[in-house]
């Protein structure tokens, strides 16, 4: 449990695997104490231990965001002020839907969209309330270059974190508050596995590692960007595809799901 650390606290939330335990490994090296929340305490717990040896204070955070009682523990915590009060958020964790649409089960499609929308939107709204106050914080919004090309209903839910994320960077800055998103292309992590489908359809071009996605997003963040967009040949596909008629896209990234 953090006491007095005189560090800034950063809480990231998917911190068990991926581009989340990344954020924490490079948060820690760079100064930050850490809020890591996942479901799996086990891996969290030996995170933590790893993290505390390079420095940081480490607080371990259990709760699985698709229940009540677990998005209710995050967000109060994102929402704690005084000594406790985070001075970054990111907004990590997520994961994808193997099937089509119209093949998955409504509610796996209302757990997805609650997910990728309503857990980041709760907490961004969690940490204003005592970041606005003190006209300083950092917010971190995971995001990806699917929210460029239209794909399923996770691409649709990544379009409105990086609409969200454009406005509220406008909005907040004025007020101390850098809100950024980083857009992703494919990156090496657990994602895929978790959802059942092979890396195999991917040119290995096109695989990024999630510690230069981290240190590319971190930096374009410090600098108060809204949308980052890691390494210029993602940019580049991001700039062509808004060129391409929406069918060509589309089929394109289906081929690649
Ligand atoms: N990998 C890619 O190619 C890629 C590309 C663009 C964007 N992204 C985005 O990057 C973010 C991180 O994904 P990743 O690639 O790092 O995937 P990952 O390696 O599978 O990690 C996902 C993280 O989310 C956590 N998580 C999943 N469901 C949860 C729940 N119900 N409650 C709490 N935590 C939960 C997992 O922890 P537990 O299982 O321990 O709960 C894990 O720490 C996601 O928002 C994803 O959409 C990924």
């Amino acid at each position: 449990m953090i006491t007095s650390s005189r560090r800034p606290i950063a809480l990231i939330t998917g911190a068990s695997a991926g581009l989340g335990a990344e954020f924490a490994r490079q948060l820690a090296a760079d100064g930050w104490d850490l809020v890591i929340v996942a479901r799996n305490v086990e891996r969290l717990e030996s995170a933590a231990t790893t993290l505390r040896a390079s420095g940081a204070d480490v607080e371990v955070l259990r709760a699985d965001l698709l229940s009540a009682d677990g998005l209710r523990a995050v967000e109060a915590r994102v929402a704690a002020s005084g000594d406790r009060a985070i001075g970054m958020l990111v907004n990590n964790a997520g994961y994808g839907l193997p099937k089509s649409f119209h093949e998955n089960s409504i509610d796996d499609e209302i757990g997805l969209a609650e997910m990728l929308i309503l857990v980041p939107l709760r907490l961004t709204h969690a940490a204003l309330s005592q970041m606005l106050p003190r006209r300083s914080g950092t917010i971190v919004n995971v995001a990806s270059v699917a929210g460029y090309t239209p794909r399923e209903t996770y691409g649709a839910a990544k379009t409105w974190m990086l609409s969200f994320t454009r406005w509220a960077n406008v909005f907040y800055r004025k007020r101390g508050v850098t809100v950024s998103a980083i857009a992703p292309g494919f990156v090496y992590t657990e994602f895929h596995e978790r959802m059942g489908v092979s890396r195999g359809s991917v040119p290995k071009a096109l695989w990024l590692d999630a510690d230069t996605v981290v240190r590319i997003g971190l930096r374009d963040v410090a600098k108060g960007r809204a949308i980052s967009i890691p390494t210029a040949r993602y940019k580049a596909l991001v700039a062509i595809a808004s060129l391409l008629p929406t069918s060509f896209v589309v089929a394109a990234a289906a081929r690649r799901r």
